[in-house]
């Protein structure tokens, strides 16, 4: 089979391996079509703390069921599914709380083992979701980014009575947008971002009203409008970032962070405090695939909306050259095997 391998960094290769067989629980995935996240190309530039090279990168990848392992029934074979790349041991702490995203032995496909950047997957047979025939391929390779969205607003409960703000109109705030508007039905959404062509994206999204904050200070913008939002996502995830979010925030409000940054940034107990504020972070999914996939029925959310580029796999590499350089023009490339 041919994989898109990361070689060690900044060297990416298509290379010919043998096919993985299926261990004992597992299932192997003939992989048709995949997405291009940021993750992938940090793996590529080697700024990503977790990866280990070579790895074959891609973690939201779709196609069906070809091969089954041990203690898997056989009539899983030609199921149509996408895969949750969050391998979890399913007996420590954080996965007896149901937190498995955040498992002691957390293995994500595409990081810490291969992915889905490959003719063929393989990955334990409860991470491969059945999806409706009604929801087309390219579609349903969106379910992964919007677990994403899904998993930071299951922990946040956003309501009718919300101002959001979200920093970051790429596709992890476009994700959001979608899913607080389609799902949740907040009261309205502000999107800032420092890219006009991306604030255009966001009102396409479902944004009310976007602020671009290149040259403004958002804080001014929003009291000028007599805006508090009540719920506040970082999608941008710069380190200056949660202070300000902070500074701006009503009472009583909630605030989501999602980034991986290891810079400090300097917040104060007083700011936090004097407002009872609610600081929540999200990593990946804890199994949120059902619950994307059924908001993907009943057309709560348009993943059609974000997919900008398809190429075949054998031009990945200009496939990931666009995706990082041209931010103005790309929300999600997929690649189709
Ligand atoms: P992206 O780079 O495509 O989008 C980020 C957007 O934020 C860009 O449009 C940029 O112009 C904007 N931005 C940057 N600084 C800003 C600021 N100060 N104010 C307003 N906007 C600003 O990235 P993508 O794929 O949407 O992901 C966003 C972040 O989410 C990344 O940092 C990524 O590492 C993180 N992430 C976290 C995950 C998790 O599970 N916790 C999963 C996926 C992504
Ligand atoms: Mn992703
Ligand atoms: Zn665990």
């Amino acid at each position: 089979m041919k994989s898109v391998t990361i070689q060690q960094p900044e060297k990416l290769v298509i290379e010919e391996r043998s096919a993985p067989q299926p261990l004992p629980g597992e299932v192997r995935i003939r992989v048709t079509c995949a997405g291009i996240c940021g993750s992938d190309v940090h793996i590529y530039r080697g700024h990503n703390p977790f990866a280990k090279y070579p790895r074959v990168i891609g973690h939201e990848f779709f196609g069906l069921i070809d091969a089954v392992g041990e203690g898997v029934e056989k009539s899983r074979i030609g199921e149509r599914v996408v895969g949750d790349p969050v391998v979890s041991c399913g007996h420590c702490y954080p996965c007896a709380v149901g937190r498995p995203n955040v498992c002691a032995e957390l293995q994500v496909i595409g990081v810490h083992r291969d992915g889905g950047f490959s003719e063929y997957v393989t990955l334990p047979a409860k991470n491969a979701h059945v999806v409706p025939d009604s929801i087309p391929d390219n579609e349903a390779t969106m379910v992964e980014p919007f677990t994403i969205a899904a998993n930071i607003c299951s922990q946040m409960k956003p309501g009718p009575l919300d101002t959001v703000l979200i920093y970051g109109a790429g596709p992890m705030g476009l994700t959001s947008i979608q899913v607080l508007r389609g799902v949740y039905g907040v009261k309205e959404i502000i999107v800032a971002d420092r890219i006009d062509e991306r604030l255009s994206m966001a009102k396409a999204n479902g944004a009310d009203r976007v602020i671009n904050n290149a040259n403004s200070d958002l804080k001014t913008e929003l009291d000028a409008l007599g805006i508090r939002p009540t719920l506040i996502i970082d999608a941008a995830c710069h380190p200056s970032i949660l202070p300000e979010a902070i500074s701006l925030a009503s009472p009583a409000a909630r605030i989501g962070i999602m980034g991986f940054s290891s810079e400090a940034c300097v917040i104060s107990q007083q700011a936090i405090t004097s407002k009872e504020l609610t600081i929540f972070s999200s990593r990946l999914n804890s199994n949120r695939f059902p619950l994307v996939i059924s908001w993907m029925t009943e057309r709560k959310i348009q993943p059609e909306k974000l997919i900008t580029h398809q190429f075949p796999y054998t031009q990945v590499l200009d496939a990931m050259e666009l995706f990082e350089k041209d931010q103005k023009q790309c929300c999600k490339v997929l690649l189709k095997f």
